[in-house]
């Protein structure tokens, strides 16, 4: 399509006449079908609902339409409104508009759609099986044209996917709010995202998916392999290395296809389960693991070989992780980390299959039998956990990876309780590693996007972030030594890893003073016409962004991580400290109404205003959190808050005092007796 018809198809907004149907594309990998859970009334309002953005002379024409899809899919994606062009991030001056910010967040969102990058792109899901960019292709194409046609003197509010529409504002404001499956508390239990998702009122953004920050696996892959590089160093004793050393994890589908690539990276053997043959494929045909295997006993073969050649390898299998776990038990394969990446934040609905039965079963069973798929998942679960015991018990390290795989087998009854009866036996890689090792200094997952679409951008982006870097590491603490020399390592090797994925982005753990002078470099680099402009932005898995008290706050130990103030502070913060856009969501990584997150995204054009918002915003973005992790006396997060506040005179932070153990241990005795 020529970039004329391109723009004109974004500023007709919603066609004036309706369009044909479009065929199901089997070729595609589609979201499963949604539990039927609205009552025919229900059904009614969700017609209504559909067709309130349609003028009234085309009802009678889309409504069996769209009752089709409801019966069929369980949502109403309004599939025949699909533009016809291809969906990619184009280089930002391919867009129609008056606004580059609102280019920006247009070549993001057609990013975040990308086939290459979405996992059920026709559905709007990007990952996480139920991470949405928008509930229907309406909402899609009337966001794009306003996106088109406003200016920077007003504001696009975004509900749930629906644009209600552009707000007079002002050049300093975002250009975009973006708030995701926000409800009230007591409507927050998984059903009610499938319910008022049905409605039509609400969707689940996941983090990335929702924000239009996601960059593809490589998003993960970095913290991934930091994470696994660390619980290696955790095992290791004196002089060992991670070499030789087996990872066996599951999931290959949108992040947790990024485990083999970090195995990888990391330099071990890595063993990934994946039931769904697509995924699996997908995954092979990117690069992002090195062999497929279906059979469990030539896993067993091909695993034995790679030990005792201590090669650094990513094997796919194709099958039921479950099935992994008691194979290399009876054949007594010692496994050194474990761990798990399967959506169990979704479990009901396509994140977590069931042994015992095929993959088409169970996508069948899910729709039509919900209780009984229930039943399945947590029968699985028990036997999941009770492998992994067995494992645990000859010296495996496992944890859990932010998938609620330990929330969701407590719930199934499996044996994953601590003695206390309160814990999980086993930590969160958060807990153990990313907490203690990266937050609570600063460090997370800054990003940037190159919006001229160039690859020799991005590669003159990561000379000026790995020179940056390189710097600072001669003046920077011993506590953050070990974590300089990792993101150096990683942006040395970004390049020849070949990560990218649809757009040009690039991933990089930096603390808030790296951020900052990375971001302050690219922006001199633009002004200078170096490169063209660049979009930043993060993970809402961050040091600030995210509440998850099973997750990102899990290393949050005062009590304070069952509540979400740092997330609300933190996106208002950036909303009013210069970002191009905002977002804050209910749901992400761990489920519906188990974590509050949001993020950010900022356009640097190479101008001073740029310069002075890029300071002011990620200064505030990563150091609320760190205000808020050394409140709860994390000993790295106090460090690094007295070490800031040196750096800016105007940080002002309150630290607590913290009290001896045996005084308060002793007051029982003496007051209670
Ligand atoms: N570790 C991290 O840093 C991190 C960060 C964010 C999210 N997560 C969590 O990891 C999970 C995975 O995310 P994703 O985007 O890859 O989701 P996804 O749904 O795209 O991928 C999960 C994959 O697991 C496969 N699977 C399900 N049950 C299986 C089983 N029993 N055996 C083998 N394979 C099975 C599915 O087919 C699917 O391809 C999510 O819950 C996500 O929130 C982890």
């Amino acid at each position: 399509m020529s970039i004329e018809a391109f723009h004109q198809d974004i500023l007709q907004g919603i066609p004036k006449v309706i369009p044909a149907k479009k065929e199901y594309e089997l070729s595609i990998n589609h979201a499963p079908k949604r539990k039927a859970i609205l009552s025919r009334d229900e059904k009614k309002l969700a017609l209504r609902n559909a067709l309130r953005y349609f003028p009234k002379e085309q009802h009678a024409e889309l409504i069996e339409d769209f009752l089709n899809e409801l019966e069929t899919y369980g949502r109403i994606y309004m599939l025949r409104y699909r533009p016809d062009y291809t969906m990619f991030a184009r280089p930002i001056n391919e867009y129609p508009g008056k606004s580059e910010q609102a280019k920006a967040i247009m070549l993001m969102i057609q990013n975040n759609l990308d086939y290459a990058v979405a996992q059920h792109p026709h559905e709007l899901i990007t990952y996480g099986g139920n991470g949405a960019v928008f509930q229907n292709w309406i909402q899609y194409r009337l966001t794009m044209k306003y996106l088109a046609e406003m200016t920077d003197e007003q504001t696009l509010a975004m509900y749930s996917g629906h644009p209600m529409g552009l707000f007079p504002s002002h050049k300093e404001a975002p250009r975009v709010v973006v708030t995701n499956g926000m409800m009230i508390p007591n409507y927050s239990k998984p059903d009610d995202w499938e319910k008022f998702n049905a409605l039509g009122v609400t969707q689940y953004g996941q983090m990335t998916a929702g924000s239009f920050m996601y960059i593809g696996p490589q998003g993960i892959v970095h913290g991934t392999a930091i994470t696994v590089l660390n619980a290696a160093r955790k095992i290791s004793k004196a002089n060992e290395t991670i070499k030789g050393k087996l990872f066996l994890t599951a999931g290959l589908g949108g992040m947790s296809g990024a485990q083999p690539k970090a195995g990888n990276i990391a330099g071990c053997i890595s063993v990934t389960a994946e039931v769904n043959p697509k995924a699996a494929n997908t995954r092979h045909s990117q690069g992002w693991v090195d062999i497929l295997i279906n059979d469990l006993d030539e896993l067993c073969n091909r695993v034995r070989i790679a030990k005792e050649k201590q090669e650094v390898v990513s094997i796919a299998f194709i099958g039921n992780i479950v099935d992994v776990w008691e194979k290399f038990d009876k054949e007594n394969i010692f496994v050194d980390l474990g761990s798990d990446q399967t959506s169990l934040h979704n479990p009901w609905a396509g994140g977590y299959y069931p042994i015992g039965i095929s993959f088409e079963e169970a996508n069948e069973m899910m729709a039509n039998n919900p209780a009984l798929f229930k039943e399945k998942v947590q029968e699985t679960l028990r036997l999941h956990a009770a492998a992994v015991n067995k494992h645990t018990a000859k010296g495996t390290y496992f944890f859990d990876y932010g998938n609620a795989f330990l929330l969701e087998a407590s719930r199934a009854g499996a044996d994953v309780m601590a003695a206390n009866g309160i814990d999980f036996k086993y930590p969160s890689y958060v807990q153990d590693i990313l907490g203690p090792m990266c937050f609570d200094y600063g460090f997370g997952p800054f990003r940037w996007v190159c919006a001229s679409g160039k690859p020799e951008d991005l590669a003159k982006t990561d000379e000026i972030a790995c020179a940056v870097l390189e710097e600072m590491k001669k003046r920077s603490p011993e506590e953050i030594q070990q974590q300089m020399a990792d993101n150096i390592q990683w942006i040395k090797g970004a390049q020849e890893n070949k990560l990218v994925v649809g757009s040009q982005a690039r991933i990089l753990y930096a603390d808030a003073e790296g951020r900052m002078l990375i971001a302050e470099a690219f922006n001199k680099a633009i002004e200078k016409g170096e490169i063209g402009p660049v979009v930043l932005g993060r993970d809402h898995h961050d040091v600030s962004g995210t509440d998850s008290p099973y997750r990102e706050t899990s290393n949050i130990y005062d009590g304070s991580r069952f509540t979400a103030d740092m997330a609300i502070q933190n996106v208002i913060g950036d909303s009013f400290r210069g970002a191009t856009w905002v977002s804050i969501h209910n749901g992400g990584g761990v489920g519906w109404g188990e974590v509050i997150n949001g993020g950010f995204g900022m356009l640097l054009d190479g101008t001073k205003e740029a310069d002075r918002r890029l300071k002011m915003m990620l200064h505030w973005d990563v150091n609320n959190g760190i205000s808020r992790r050394s409140w709860a006396r994390n000993e790295g997060a106090i460090f690094a808050i007295k070490r800031a506040m040196e750096m800016e005179p105007n940080l002002k932070i309150t630290v607590p005092e913290l009290v001896e153990d045996a005084l308060v241990d002793g007051v029982f005795e003496k007051v209670t007796g």
